[in-house]
């Protein structure tokens, strides 16, 4: 067997989940709770009813990536020939890893507390990673220039998620520009900066900043998932300057030769109707407005939440984060994630989702701050 891969060890995410019992309250899911919005999948399936459902050219079909490119119309990456489609943004971002980085030299810079993959996929590939630690003392803001100064001779691609799972922090439209001048000043080969977007149309502050409108240098990798509720869609897309996506979608092409053909259809159908891709997010809203309530009438410290469906709630007494989610989940009915599966800066934290019903939100919130 591969060593890279036996090294691995599984996920602690599943772990906890497994434990869950029928009358669990779940904080710990990733996942929306609504549905999606149904006259997407039926026009597709109307469509492959006449057409079949078919390959697709490796990058997607070119009327889709028309659509996408023309939606975010980012600054030289705006033609269908920018976009590849791919299985889910878990596929974007571990080919634009796997193709951007050399393993005998560069490094990759995760800016942590990060989604435990990136760590993962470089671990698979052997590409040399290192992580940078945003501040507790500081929240978790996306401190620019701490980012700066972490990018040294060998690093070769940066990558931020905003808004972040799990902390809910967003990178501003200034920290976009301050990180683009800082890294456009260094010099010698690039630096590029994968954004990792999934989250997007789940905004809860006016000025979110988006990389690639200010740096030509930045892959942006995002997915219907989160947006539309589509996570077992498994449709997403890297949006990239030319060369860089050439590249991507070589790999792309022998990883999964093609996203699925009928998730091409519904996201067409998406992309085709202006503001489905952002309809659900007035839920999102207004659910977020209900949680920040409940997390001030909680008594626990927690991260501001800029975006996602996150919070972060530090744990009462100095409890140890494992420990306390199996505790959580054992005995007391509450899915809580471990801070420290997100990086060694946010032990002692709990990640929860706010996706489940209000008042279980609220009764989870209160058995955390009773421990
Ligand atoms: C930050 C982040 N990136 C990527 C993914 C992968 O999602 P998908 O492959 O469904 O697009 C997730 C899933 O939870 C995530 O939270």
């Amino acid at each position: 067997m591969n060593p890279r891969v036996t090294a691995i060890e599984p996920s602690l995410i599943r772990a906890i989940a497994a434990k869950k019992k029928a009358d669990s309250i779940d904080l710990g899911l990733g996942e929306p709770t609504l549905l999606p919005q149904q006259r997407f999948i039926e026009a597709a399936a109307r469509w492959a009813a006449e057409f079949g459902v078919k390959y697709t050219v490796n990058a997607g079909d070119v009327r889709l990536r028309e659509r996408v490119a023309a939606h975010y119309a980012y600054p030289g990456m705006s033609a269908a020939r920018n976009v590849v489609v791919t299985t889910g943004s878990q596929e974007a971002v571990y080919v634009a890893i796997k193709t951007m980085l050399d393993p005998a030299g560069d490094e990759l810079l995760i800016v942590d507390p990060a989604f435990p993959a990136y760590a993962k996929m470089a671990q698979l590939e052997g590409i040399p990673y290192r992580h940078v630690h945003l501040r507790e003392d500081d929240a978790y803001r996306y401190d620019v220039e701490l980012i700066l100064d972490a990018v040294d001779r060998a690093t070769r691609m940066i990558v931020i998620a905003s808004p972040a799972n799990p902390t809910g922090r967003v990178l501003r439209d200034a920290d976009a520009r301050r990180l683009a001048e800082g890294l456009l000043a260094r010099g010698g080969p690039p630096v590029w900066v994968l954004q990792d977007e999934i989250y997007r149309e789940l905004t809860y502050v006016d000025d979110p900043g988006n990389l690639a409108r200010h740096y030509p240098f930045t892959i942006a990798v995002n997915s219907l998932s989160k947006s539309n509720a589509l996570t077992g869609m498994r449709i997403g897309w890297i949006i990239a300057p030319d060369d860089a996506i050439d590249a991507m979608n070589k790999t792309h092409s022998y990883v999964t030769s093609t996203a699925s053909a009928f998730g091409q259809r519904v996201a067409y159908e998406i992309f085709g109707e202006p503001g489905a891709l952002a309809e659900q997010s007035a839920w999102y809203r207004a659910q977020h407005a209900r949680v920040t309530a409940a997390l001030d009438a909680s008594g626990l410290r927690y991260v501001p939440i800029d975006g996602a469906f996150y919070a972060c709630v530090k744990l009462p007494n100095g409890h140890d984060s494992l420990a306390a989610a199996l505790d959580l989940v054992e005995r007391r009915g509450v899915v809580a994630i471990p801070g420290r599966i997100f990086g060694d800066s946010l032990e002692g934290w709990l990640r929860l989702s706010w996706v489940a019903p209000i008042d279980q939100v609220e009764e989870g919130l209160h058995r955390i701050a009773n421990m």
